[in-house]
C-alpha cells in the first residue's frame, strides 16, 4: 500500500494484518481490503464495513465468515473480532499495542537536525512534490480584517500539514500593494503624513492617512469631480509606467509595512518564504496575458450598464431615444463567463490600468514559471469564491497547463471582531486583546500567577493559542462569532485548556524527576506492567495520530487536528487518578511515566502542527 508505513507505524501494521485476513477470506483485492479498514469508534480499535466491497453475498454472512476465519487463524496482532450486522470490529492485542506504540512515539519524537521536533505522525506521501501556498495577504494601508486573520491562521496550518505529509512547501504572502489606492495614499501622505509617525508605526500611520484622504475624496466626489482622485490616478499611472519618483515613495511604504508585519507574524509563530504582492506581477506577464486573451477570442467589451445591480445579462442593451443601442465610449474589457454561471469579470479598466483580476491570472502564470509547482493553494475567504472560480476558469480557457493544480481553500466569516472603540483594524490589536484578557484571568488566581515565571509572555502565548483554537475548532467553512471571554475560558475545549493539558504533563515529569528519569532506550521500560484500561486507551489514541494527520490532509481541515488534541487531552485528564507515577515502585513508575511522556510528545506535535507553542508551565 503506497500510503502505508507499517515499519514506522503500528496502526498501519495492524491494518495490514486485518486487510490480509479479510482479503484472503473473502477473495478480494488486498488494496481494496486495506482501504476498507477504518479506525474504530467507541472503544473498538478497527472496523470493516463489508457492504462497501459490494459483494454478491449477504454482508452479515460475510462478516461472520471473517470472524470465524480470524478465530481459526490466530494473528500476532489481532486479539479478536466480533460482528454487528455487516460490520466487523477488531481488537488489537494489548501488549503488542503498548510495546510498539510507546516505542515508536518515543523514538520518533526525538529531535534531529532536519526535524527539530521529531518525526512521529509525519509521512512521506508528498515526497518530491512542491506546493506553493498563499495566505494572509493583507492590503497595505487598509485594515487587517477577520478574513486576513483566518487566512493567516489556516494558511499556516495548511503549510505545516503539507510539510508533515512530506511536501516541499513554498509559503507566500501576496500583499495588496498595488492599485490606484497607492496613488491616493501618496496624495494623502503629502497632506497628512509624518515621517516620525511613519517610522514609529507604519501600518497604523498609513492607515490613518488613507482614511483622511478618502474623506477628502468622498467630499469632493459628492459635489462633482474629485481633483484628489484625478491626481491619485495620475500618480498610479506614473507608477505603472515605472516613474522612479512615484515608485520610491511607494517602495518606502511597502518596505516599512512588511518590516512591521514581520514582527507581528513572528509573535504569532507565522512565517513566509517570500513576500510577494500584486506589485510584483510583471507588466510583461500582464501584457502577454491580455494578448493571449485577445488572440483566443476571449475578450469582450463590457459597458457600464451591464454592471447595473439586478440587471439580467440576457436583456438586450438599453437604447437611446432613436432606438439605437447605447454604447460606452470607453468600455472595459471583460471575459464573458455567463455560460459557466460565473458572470462577466472585468480584466482591464477603460483607462488601461491593470486590476486585481488580471494580476491574479498573470500572477499564477508567473508563479508556475518560477516554481513549477505540483500544486498551488490560495487560502482566501469565501467572499472571494466567485473571484477565484473566475480566474481559475479564465486560466482554463487560456489552456494554462497547470490549471488542475490550483486549489482555493476557503473559509467562513467571523462576526463581531470589535473593541469598545469599534471594529478591529490591526493584527496586533487582536492578539493584544486576547493577551490582556488572559492576563486578567490569571491575575484573579493569586496562587496560579505566583507560579508563573513570566506572566506577560505566558498570557501572550495562551492568548494567541485561544485565538487560533477558536478559529480552527470547527469546519473551516463555518462562520463563527468572535467571543473573547468564551475563547479564553479554562472551561470547555479552549486554547487555554489545551495549554493547561500540556503543561500539566510537563509538570508530572518535573515532579518525579528526582526519583525517575527515562533512559534513552524505551525498550528497557517494561510496558507489560501497563495493565490499566486507561493506559491502553491513551496508547490507542497515540497510535492513531499518524492516521489523523493523513485524514486532516485529505480534507484540508484544521478541525481534524484540533479535535484530536482535545480527545487526547481528555483521555489524559481522565487517567490521572489511575495512572499514578509518584510513589510507585521504580519499574511501574517508569512505565507509567513513559505513557505520559509519549502523550506529551504527541500533544506537543499536534499543537505545533496548529502553529501553537506548547507551554511547559502556566
Ligand atoms: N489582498 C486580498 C484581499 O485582502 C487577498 C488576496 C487573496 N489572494 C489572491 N491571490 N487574490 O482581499
Amino acid at each position: 500500500m503506497p500510503s502505508a508505513d507499517p515499519e514506522s507505524y503500528f496502526i498501519d501494521e495492524c491494518r495490514e494484518s486485518i486487510a490480509k485476513a479479510v482479503s484472503t477470506c473473502l477473495h478480494i483485492d488486498f488494496e481494496a481490503a486495506y482501504g476498507g479498514v477504518d479506525l474504530g469508534k467507541k472503544g473498538v480499535d478497527f472496523t470493516v464495513a463489508i457492504p462497501r466491497f459490494r459483494l454478491k453475498e449477504k454482508p452479515q454472512e460475510l462478516a461472520e465468515r471473517v470472524q470465524k476465519y480470524i478465530s481459526e487463524h490466530p494473528d500476532p496482532l489481532i486479539d479478536h473480532s466480533n460482528t454487528d450486522g455487516g460490520f466487523i470490529h477488531f481488537m488489537i492485542r494489548d501488549r503488542a499495542l503498548m510495546r510498539s506504540v510507546l516505542d515508536q512515539v518515543f523514538r520518533m519524537s526525538k529531535p534531529s537536525k532536519s526535524a527539530p521536533h521529531g518525526l512521529y505522525g509525519t509521512n512521506k506521501s508528498g515526497k518530491g512534490k512542491k506546493v506553493v501556498i498563499e495566505y494572509s495577504s493583507p492590503n497595505i494601508a487598509k485594515p487587517f480584517h477577520a478574513g486576513h486573520l483566518r487566512s493567516t491562521i489556516i494558511g499556516t496550518f495548511i503549510s505545516n500539514l503539507y510539510a508533515a505529509n512530506g511536501w516541499d512547501v513554498v509559503r507566500l504572502n501576496y500583499l495588496g500593494d498595488w492599485g490606484v489606492q497607492f496613488g491616493l495614499l501618496a496624495v494623502g501622505f503629502r497632506k497628512y503624513g509624518s515621517e516620525t509617525a511613519l517610522s514609529a508605526n507604519a501600518i497604523m500611520h498609513l492607515y490613518e492617512v488613507y482614511v483622511k484622504v478618502n474623506v477628502d475624496k468622498d467630499l469632493e466626489t459628492a459635489s462633482g469631480a474629485s481633483p484628489t482622485m484625478d491626481e491619485a490616478r495620475g500618480i498610479f499611472k506614473a507608477m505603472e509606467d515605472g516613474d522612479p519618483e512615484a515608485l520610491s515613495l511607494w517602495r518606502r511604504f511597502r518596505d516599512l509595512s512588511v518590516e512591521a508585519y514581520k514582527n507581528v507574524y513572528a509573535r504569532l509563530n507565522i512565517e513566509f518564504d517570500e513576500y510577494v504582492g500584486e506589485s510584483l506581477v510583471t507588466n510583461d506577464n500582464i501584457e502577454n496575458t491580455m494578448r493571449e486573451l485577445r488572440n483566443k477570442g476571449l475578450l469582450s467589451e463590457k459597458h457600464k450598464w451591464e454592471s447595473q445591480p439586478g440587471r439580467n445579462y440576457k436583456l438586450p442593451p438599453p437604447t437611446d431615444d432613436a432606438g439605437n443601442p447605447l454604447r460606452d465610449e470607453n468600455p472595459a474589457w471583460a471575459v464573458d463567463l455567463h455560460r459557466f454561471k460565473l458572470d462577466k469579470p472585468v480584466v482591464q479598466k477603460p483607462d488601461g490600468t491593470t486590476i486585481y483580476m488580471v494580476r491574479d491570472i498573470a500572477g499564477a502564470i508567473q508563479r508556475y514559471d518560477k516554481y513549477k509547482f505540483d500544486k498551488m493553494i490560495y487560502v482566501v475567504g469565501d467572499e472571494q469564491d466567485l473571484h477565484c472560480a473566475q480566474f481559475f476558469k479564465i486560466l482554463e480557457l487560456m489552456d494554462a497547463p497547470f490549471v488542475n493544480r490550483l486549489q482555493h481553500i476557503n473559509f467562513g466569516k467571523v462576526k463581531g471582531m470589535r473593541t469598545r472603540e469599534g471594529n478591529v483594524k490591526f493584527l496586533e490589536e487582536i492578539i493584544d486583546i486576547a493577551k490582556e484578557s488572559m492576563l486578567t484571568q490569571m491575575q484573579t488566581n493569586a496562587e496560579k500567577i505566583s507560579n508563573v515565571a513570566h506572566p506577560h509572555a505566558t498570557s501572550d502565548q495562551i492568548g494567541m493559542t485561544c485565538v487560533k483554537i477558536q478559529d480552527m475548532q470547527a469546519k473551516r467553512i463555518n462562520a463563527y462569532a468572535f467571543d473573547i471571554s468564551r475563547m479564553t475560558s479554562f472551561e470547555g475545549d479552549t486554547g487555554a485548556y489545551l495549554q493547561y493539558a500540556h503543561s500539566r504533563l510537563c509538570s508530572v515529569e518535573r515532579k518525579v524527576a528526582a526519583e525517575i528519569s527515562l533512559c534513552e532506550d524505551p525498550a528497557e521500560v517494561n510496558t507489560d506492567l501497563l495493565v490499566e484500561p486507561k493506559a491502553r486507551e491513551i496508547a490507542y489514541v497515540l497510535a492513531c495520530y499518524p492516521e489523523v494527520v493523513r485524514m486532516a490532509f485529505k480534507v484540508s481541515e484544521p478541525s481534524t487536528i484540533v479535535s484530536y488534541c482535545f480527545k487526547l487531552s481528555h483521555v489524559i485528564s481522565s487517567a490521572w487518578e489511575t495512572l499514578i507515577v509518584k510513589g510507585q515502585y521504580k519499574h511501574l513508575a517508569e512505565a507509567r511515566l513513559l505513557v505520559f511522556v509519549c502523550a506529551r510528545m504527541v500533544l506537543a506535535s499536534g499543537m505545533r502542527l496548529l502553529s501553537l507553542t506548547p507551554l511547559d508551565r502556566m
